[in-house]
């Protein structure tokens, strides 16, 4: 539970923080966010997180709120006050509050809105899920052109792993028209081929260029194994010997069936959980 959310300058008790009626994030979804991996009382990766959340701004032409020194400091504030050791960050910046228009209001005639709300995460809990693994369901990707920028327009998302909790799934995968599994609700998406390749589809407009992504490509570096970036189908999922799903609100966390069919041996790949065990040491920790 977070207990002291900040907005826009102030910390305010969870039910007291509120953004205005007109906040373009509330009524376009003119918003970006980042959520960020808080263990032992370190972030996890923030670096590479708050770059991507400068790069969403930027694609965007939204103003940045404050500097990362100062973004930083908020955060380590809000962390503190929320008690949280292992959990994580959710920090949201939308274009700020005008009166509704569809065209981006000047930049000097509104303030950015920044939100950041930090809540503990049990890791005994996250390593019980990851012992017994995930399972997903495959989806149509509907989303937008631009999966690439963090926004907060997450609808499809939200309905995909609606679908998902529906049929018994934790994660939901989107699936292309010409049948590649793009990624995950909130995740990427990799599978383990019979030849023990790894397989995580490359980086474009179609997918968010996961930060957990990335560093899980260090780890995979760090234990010499073989990685191919290229898009991948549903029935190469199907057939693969582990698969697992990225993310900062998971880490490496295995699959164990896609379409209640069972991957592999329908336990937790050994590589995956090598995986997440070597994790941590090719991920940054920054002191807050
Ligand atoms: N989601 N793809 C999508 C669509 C995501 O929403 C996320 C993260 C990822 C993984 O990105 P990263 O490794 O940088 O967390 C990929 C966050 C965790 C969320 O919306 O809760």
């Amino acid at each position: 539970m977070s207990r002291v959310v900040y907005v826009n300058g102030q910390y305010l008790p969870y039910w007291q923080a509120q953004v205005h009626v007109e906040d373009r994030g509330f009524q376009f979804g003119d918003a970006v966010y980042e959520v960020i991996e808080v263990r032992g009382r370190q972030l996890v990766d923030a670096t590479s997180h708050l770059n991507r959340l400068s790069r969403s701004l930027g694609e965007l032409s939204m103003a940045r709120p404050m500097s990362d020194r100062a973004l930083l400091h908020v955060i380590g504030e809000t962390v503190r006050h929320n008690l949280v050791r292992d959990g994580q960050v959710y920090l949201q910046v939308t274009r700020g509050a005008a009166p509704r228009d569809f065209f981006f209001p000047p930049a000097e005639t509104i303030e950015p809105t920044l939100v950041v709300i930090a809540r503990p995460i049990s890791k005994t809990a996250q390593d019980a899920k990851a012992q017994q693994g995930l399972t997903v369901t495959t989806t149509p990707d509907i989303r937008w052109g631009r999966c690439d920028i963090k926004t907060v327009m997450l609808l499809p998302a939200c309905l995909a792993k609606t679908a998902a909790r529906k049929a018994g799934a934790r994660e939901a995968w989107f699936v292309d028209p010409d049948g590649f599994i793009t990624e995950g609700g909130s995740s990427n998406a990799w599978i383990i081929m019979q030849d023990n390749t790894l397989v995580t589809r490359h980086i474009d407009n179609k997918i968010l260029a996961g930060i957990t992504r990335a560093t899980t490509q260090r780890a995979i570096e760090k234990l010499g194994l073989q990685l191919d970036e290229r898009s991948f189908t549903r029935a190469e999922a199907l057939a693969a010997k582990e698969a697992f799903a990225t993310a900062a609100s998971m880490q490496v966390m295995p699959i164990t069936a896609i379409d209640g069919e069972k991957i592999g041996t329908g336990q937790p790949g050994v590589m995956t959980l090598q995986l997440r065990g070597v994790f941590y040491s090719a991920a940054e920790f920054t002191d807050i």
